[in-house]
């Protein structure tokens, strides 16, 4: 190989690298400081105009034997500077913005606030009506960025009017997506009654999962999780009957 074609060669390996590292499968395993749960994580570039994000998964022992049904998240998302740092993230768990369930986190003051959505179509998605529950294990806001630790009851598996999907883990291999927005959600105190703007970053990536995402000690970290975040999303019942509420403060139950 002449000199011309081997930099020609390594350019093009630079580029395909680089335009992969989003979306590597490989779990990167990351152990968390604060609380000891082990994660596999996948990280994902920003652009030019919102920062990137990690996502993580710790699932219980069997989960690679036969499907689980829930999971403890972690999600950490940066921003390319503080004036954009009041965006929102978001993961969707079915691998598509459209028909699975979306989980939707943004910063609050000191807190992190998050949301279970769903939708059909690529428009604002509304509050998902089934079954998962979210509540935290450890969350941190600072300057820059916001992470959070949150065990997800039935979110491996949804169900919507007639839509119904999952995310098989026993198959080793999860399609996910990721969101990101560098414009803070309106009406940001009531998660569930949160407006958002489309992402500024978006996308899918395959995500393999390998045995450091499932631990013996699976249950006692969730054990862990007894933080939840006020959805205020009583409201719309509390108004059925002709009365005007005001939305409940943001209340982390500890
Ligand atoms: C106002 C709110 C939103 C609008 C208008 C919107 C709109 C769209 C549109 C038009 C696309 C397809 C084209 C593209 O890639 O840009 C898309 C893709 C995507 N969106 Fe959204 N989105 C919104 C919120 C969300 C949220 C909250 C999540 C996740 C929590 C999400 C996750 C995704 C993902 C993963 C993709 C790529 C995969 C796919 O095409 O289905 N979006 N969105």
């Amino acid at each position: 190989m002449t000199r011309p074609d081997r930099l020609l060669a390594a350019f093009v390996a630079a580029t395909i690298l680089s335009i992969s590292y989003a979306q590597n499968p490989e779990a990167t395993v990351y152990t968390d400081p604060g609380t000891g749960i082990i994660f596999d994580t996948w990280n994902i570039q920003g652009n030019s105009k919102a920062g990137g994000l990690t996502f993580g998964m710790a699932l219980p022992e069997t989960a690679l034997e036969s499907d689980a049904s829930e999971l403890i998240g972690y999600l950490n998302c940066g921003s390319q500077n503080s004036s954009t740092s009041k965006g929102w993230c978001g993961i969707a768990l079915g691998g598509s913005m459209t028909n699975g369930l979306l989980f939707l986190a943004y910063p609050h003051k000191d807190k992190v606030m998050t949301s279970l959505r769903f939708t059909p179509k690529y428009t604002m998605p509304s509050v998902y009506t089934g079954n998962a529950t979210v509540s935290q294990i450890t969350s941190r806001v600072n300057a820059t960025s916001f992470s959070v630790i949150f065990h997800c009851r039935d979110c491996l598996h949804w169900s919507q009017n007639s839509t119904t999907g999952s995310a098989p883990t026993s198959s080793g291999l999860l399609d996910l997506g990721y969101a990101k927005s560098v414009d803070a959600p309106g009406n940001p105190s009531c998660p569930d009654e949160a407006t958002i703007m489309r992402h500024d970053l978006g996308g899918t990536w395959t995500a393999m999962l390998d045995e450091a995402a499932t631990d013996p000690s699976y249950n006692s970290w969730r054990s862990r999780a007894n933080s939840t975040v006020s959805t205020c999303s009583n409201t719309s019942r509390l108004s059925m009957h002709g009365e005007i509420f005001h939305p409940r403060p943001v209340r982390l139950k500890l």
